[in-house]
């Protein structure tokens, strides 16, 4: 009997479920062909369904969001949702409440893809970040006190526990281990002002890596100094490791290196659970319906959900179809002047994975 997944597809808010349903396009079309099949249900979360019942993610849909095998998410955000609401009711809570402790994000330039980086090209631009997903200041500790008077003060602060960075390290070591690339992991910290939490991680980051990864080099990079090398020299990189918050900051830096929104993809990533697989570009409201938008971002998410479920000769063949699209197809990958409309991009892929 073939394999079949249960795949759960949350197409969200603006251009979302345009590029959703190019990317289960793409899905569907390479399915057959590599022996397995899916199973997808659509779930109607985001910012209409707030807008019209109050409803934010209930939780009776997280718990169903447990029983599949993956989640495929096309975008959050609402122009009439004050920021923050859907953000925080729906991405961040999927990924606190499914423990998705790890947030992949490959920084790779595709041929044919315009970088901002002078002189760079795809062989200079092709590593990975891992962000740590569940700590730091996105964990919810802080306050205000007097708020609303002339002295009132705000406090957020970051927590990481041991296990939390282990956890991720072990992901970053392996991960490295299995890329093979470099065999090069590079902590990125603030070893020289936050002293407590990337103390906490750097001597995780050495213990684990002597006792457990000889093999694999360390190298070590102030989150200042790793922005200014990822715009220099960013053949340096292989895999980064970081926290939350850098991790967030920086892989905006990269994406936009890679050619930005039209095809930065990430996965929200539990390995002992369900995981959820994003394009990062957001709901782009202003090109809602119009057909225009670049689907390249939402088919690399489900690129990554394939390869995380163990379906890698599929997830290869997608991305080499991507990258065919962008060397010889797309005249640029923004919106509207790709040359092509979202869905005619999805057929071009479709063709290309048959
Ligand atoms: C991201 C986003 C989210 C984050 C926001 C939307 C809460 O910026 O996935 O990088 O900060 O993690
Ligand atoms: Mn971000």
């Amino acid at each position: 009997m073939s394999k079949s997944y249960k795949i759960a597809t949350i197409p969200g808010d603006g251009t979302g479920p345009e590029v959703t349903q190019e990317a289960v396009k793409v899905l569907n079309t390479i399915a057959p062909k590599y022996g397995f099949s899916l199973d997808l249900q659509e779930y109607d979360i985001g910012g209409d369904r707030y807008l019209n019942t109050g409803e934010v993610l209930p939780g009776s849909v997280l718990e169903e969001f447990r029983g599949f095998d993956a989640l495929l998410l096309g975008a959050i955000g609402h122009p009439d949702v004050k920021p923050g609401i859907l953000e925080k009711g729906i991405l961040l809570r999927t990924r606190f409440e499914l423990d998705q402790y790890i947030n992949l994000r490959p920084i790779k330039l595709f041929p044919g893809v315009e970088t901002p980086l002078k002189d760079k090209g795809p062989e200079h631009i092709d590593y990975v970040v891992v962000r740590e997903n569940s700590g730091d200041v996105y964990c919810g500790a802080g306050g205000f006190t007097m708020k609303g008077t002339p002295h009132e003060s705000a406090v957020q602060t970051g927590v990481y526990t041991r296990h939390q960075v282990d956890r991720c390290l072990k992901f970053a070591y392996d991960y490295t281990k299995k890329r093979n690339k470099n065999n090069t992991l590079a902590l990125c910290g603030k070893t020289n002002v936050l002293t407590y939490i990337y103390d906490l991680w750097e001597r995780a980051f050495n213990e684990m890596g002597e006792k457990d990864y000889p093999e694999i080099q360390r190298d070590y990079y102030h989150v200042d100094a790793t922005c200014m090398w990822m715009v220099k020299s960013p053949e340096w990189f292989d895999v980064i490791v970081t926290g939350n918050m850098f991790g967030d900051i920086i892989t905006d830096l990269g994406a936009i290196t890679q050619g930005g929104m039209g095809i930065a993809a990430g996965g929200n990533i539990n390995p002992e659970g369900v995981s959820m697989f994003e394009p990062i570009g957001g709901s782009a409201p202003k090109y809602t319906g119009k057909g225009v938008i670049n689907p390249l971002a939402a088919v690399c998410a489900a690129q990554m959900m394939l390869d995380n479920l163990g379906e890698t000769e599929a997830a290869k063949v997608i991305e080499e179809a991507v990258m065919d699209v962008t060397a010889n197809k797309l005249e640029s990958l923004s919106a509207g002047r790709m040359g092509f409309s979202t869905s005619e991009v999805g057929d071009l892929i479709c063709e290309r994975v048959s």
